[in-house]
């Protein structure tokens, strides 16, 4: 892969150059809820501007269905400018002056971006490419969009000379370490949570050969208690995976709660109560993890060199029942090697104060990161190897 480095070898003072970054941050009544994507795109923005280049920043917000101003990136882009110390105007040209930054509006409102149709793709790319010329370049950093065969992540690259931007090296560099069994630093822990093991089956497959413990915590739990054979109440359930978790359990590497917090509604005033896995009644949802899953999980974790986390233990947004995420966060933090898949595992570690630094590295894709470590081909990041 080409990076900035190659980039500023070939002298980019005064070029105009397409950056795609993913800044698809929460944001509610038009402020944003944490920014942490936006920040881990600060470093190769602030190089390029450094060597002369004029930007023109592409990203998406959600999945508009067609133009919808709810999802505007302005509020990404008024972020991004404070965060930069300059302005950042939305705008559908690259900035008139060097070391200058402008941002596409949201690229997903051209339904060209996302379509299956690759001519569609295709078409959409050779416009973004006219955007920044001939001489023109294009820098790819936005890891967590990277398994998206999209537009303005993967055709672009044919269209432009392609470069990986510094988030991107600095993600593969991490994750690549977690996939590999010979760089890897055994005892080698995964923790997965969130609510639908539906999502994570590939993930599983692919990890249970390398890891020395899969801990299981969030929604999707209740699956794999199910498959012991025990009731889980109201608790999220996928009834068609139950099969696959009984064979996920045949090796003795994978541990689920044996206690859990369970309340009758989802709420921050719900009135709780911590019950063993088999005597989850009938009217209550399973919304964390109890205090004896909490230290299993952590004792585990204490043996650990290595461990991948992603998912939140249970409904951590709400006081309740944040007390497993929160208490498995700081076990992560100090196991010696420690990942942290993107998406609502570092949502919670920024919502619960804790020190973000104490980590080795907490990814910003959630879903890339988890088909990276699947061993999928991601399109955005094979398109930059072959070019
Ligand atoms: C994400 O939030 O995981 C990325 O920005 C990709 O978004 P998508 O799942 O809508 O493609």
């Amino acid at each position: 892969m080409r990076t900035l480095d190659d980039l500023f070898g070939t002298g980019v003072a005064g070029r105009q150059v397409l950056v795609r970054a993913d800044l698809n941050v929460p944001i509610e009544d038009g402020a944003i809820g944490d920014d942490g994507r936006i920040r881990a795109s600060l470093p190769s923005l602030n190089r390029l501007r450094a060597h002369g280049a004029r930007l023109l920043v592409a990203a998406h917000l959600g999945r508009p269905d067609g133009r919808d101003p709810a999802m505007s990136l302005a509020p990404v882009a008024q972020r991004l400018g404070e965060l930069l110390g300059t302005e950042v105007p939305i705008s559908d040209a690259p900035p008139g002056g060097d070391g200058e930054v402008a941002m596409l509006e949201n690229i997903r409102f051209d339904p060209r971006e996302t379509s299956k149709d690759d001519a569609e793709r295709d078409a959409l790319a050779s416009e973004l490419a006219a955007l920044v010329g001939p001489d023109g370049a294009f820098v790819s950093d936005g890891f967590g969009v990277v398994h998206r065969k999209q537009a303005s992540v993967y055709d672009i690259a044919h269209k432009l000379p392609a470069y990986a931007g510094d988030l991107i090296v600095k993600e593969i560099k991490v994750l690549r370490k977690l996939a590999d069994p010979v760089v890897l630093e055994p005892p080698y822990t995964v923790l997965l949570g969130g609510s639908k093991v539906s999502d994570k089956m590939g993930v599983i497959e692919a990890l249970l050969p390398k890891v020395d413990a899969l801990l299981v915590g969030g929604g999707m739990c209740f699956t794999f208690i199910a498959a012991l054979g025990f009731e889980v109440g109201d608790s999220l359930l996928e009834p068609d995976y139950i099969e696959a978790c009984e064979r996920f359990m045949e090796t003795d590497k994978v541990l689920f709660p044996t206690d859990v917090v369970i309340a009758k509604d989802v709420s921050p005033d719900a009135e709780t109560q911590i019950v063993a896995v088999e005597s989850i009644p009938d009217g209550y949802k399973g919304l964390d993890i109890g205090p004896e899953t909490i230290s299993g999980f952590a004792e585990v974790l204490e043996f650990s060199r290595t461990v991948f986390w992603n998912g939140p233990m249970g409904v951590f947004e709400l006081p309740p029942f944040a007390a497993g995420t929160e208490a498995v966060a700081q076990a992560v933090a100090k196991v010696g090697i420690s990942v942290v898949g993107g998406g609502d595992s570092a949502a919670a570690i920024r919502q619960l104060g804790l020190d973000e630094s104490a980590y080795t590295h907490i990814s910003t894709g959630g879903g890339a990161s988890l088909e990276y470590l699947e061993g999928k081909e991601l399109p955005g990041l094979a398109v930059l190897e072959d070019e």
